[in-house]
């Protein structure tokens, strides 16, 4: 693994890129800053090599609020309606940072901006950090770890584990952004999704915990170009402006192919696999809003990207028929995800 300086932030402190090779001349690139994705560099269907992940090129910009490149998002990602919740009996008042009335993806704070304490233990990076008590409303010291290799098949594998002092909602994410091209818009993309079912969106954009059946627009139990109707005239796609849809996958905790993807162009193949409850496809809708000089030297453009984050249902505090993102005092939370490639 080789460790490099990935610039200082406005604190002064200094941000590490670990760049875990696995000897084929692919890698991927993490930093501490919101134990971030940086990169995937993987072979095209000729065996050039490319950076499949959006981002930035110093850690600084990372706390860049808005598109949440690459993050570790937390402690609890997507959105809470109204910005508070009730937890065992007592309400808790959070501060909206989403339309002036939700939370989004952890908050004002969030796991995103913070310097993660990072060990190398052979070819697995672990970043460790503490969300105190109250920051951004939430209950509980929790302790969250996030473990990153990159193996021979390039295969990104991803460990997430915390515990906390308090009963507290988690809902631990990975925000990257993907083009299996490099750049160009991601419409051409083949995606197939393993599930049958998804969340629509009510009119302020929140799941309801009412779950329909993924069919029409919302079909990618068999692959599907993305592009094909993503400008469609159906009220869910007008909502999003584009795909912003949590699909189900599981109320247990089987490891399962959640999403494969295909870029007919590069020959590249992502597939994702985790124990997740369900996975969002968000098709970068509002990428161009976040004006920061991304790694090819400008600003992203709308759908340059996509995220497929395997997730607990957005909302799920406010839901109480899907599975709860719900972490005991004393217990101990334990996900996977992984990200594969292949041509
Ligand atoms: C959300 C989008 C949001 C994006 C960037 C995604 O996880 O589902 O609604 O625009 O993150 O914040």
């Amino acid at each position: 693994m080789q460790i490099k300086n990935f610039g200082k932030l406005p604190d002064g402190r200094e941000a590490t890129l670990f760049i875990l090779e696995n000897g084929t001349g692919a890698y991927a690139a993490v930093t501490n800053v919101g134990a971030s994705i940086v990169s995937v560099v993987v072979p095209d269907k000729n065996g050039n090599l490319g950076d499949v992940v959006l981002g930035y090129t110093d850690g600084a910009k990372y706390l860049t609020k808005g598109a949440y490149h690459g993050a570790t998002v937390g402690r609890v990602a997507n959105r809470i309606e109204d910005a508070r919740f009730t937890l065992e009996g007592v309400e808790y008042i959070l501060k909206p940072n989403y339309n002036g009335q939700h939370m989004l993806h952890g908050g004002e704070i969030g796991l995103d901006s913070k310097l993660f304490d990072a060990e190398v233990c052979g070819d697995t990076v672990i970043m460790k950090t503490v969300l105190p008590d109250g920051e951004d409303g939430f209950p509980g010291n929790i302790e969250i770890t996030v473990k990153y290799d990159f193996d021979a098949e390039n295969r990104l594998n991803i460990e997430y584990f915390a515990e906390c002092d308090k009963t507290t909602p988690i809902n631990l994410i990975n925000h990257s952004y993907f083009n299996l091209n490099v750049t160009g818009d991601i419409c051409s993309h083949e995606l197939t999704i393993n599930s049958d079912e998804y969340y629509p969106l009510a009119d302020n954009g929140m799941v309801t915990g009412e779950k329909r059946p993924a069919v029409g627009t919302m079909n990618f139990k068999e692959p599907k170009i993305v592009g094909s109707d993503i400008d469609a005239d159906c009220p869910q796609i007008k909502l999003a402006g584009g795909y912003d849809h949590n699909y189900f996958l599981q109320d247990g905790k089987d490891f399962v192919l959640a999403a494969s993807i295909k870029a007919p162009e590069s020959g590249r193949i992502m597939r994702v696999y985790t124990d997740m409850p369900g996975i969002l496809f968000y098709s970068g809708n509002f990428l161009h809003t976040h004006e920061v000089e991304g790694k090819l030297g400008r600003a992203y453009m709308a759908r340059e990207g996509f995220c497929l984050e395997t997730n607990y249902c957005p909302n799920a505090l406010k839901c109480p028929q899907v599975k709860q993102p719900i972490l005991k005092k004393g217990e101990k939370y334990h996900h996977k995800t992984v990200y594969e490639f292949a041509v």
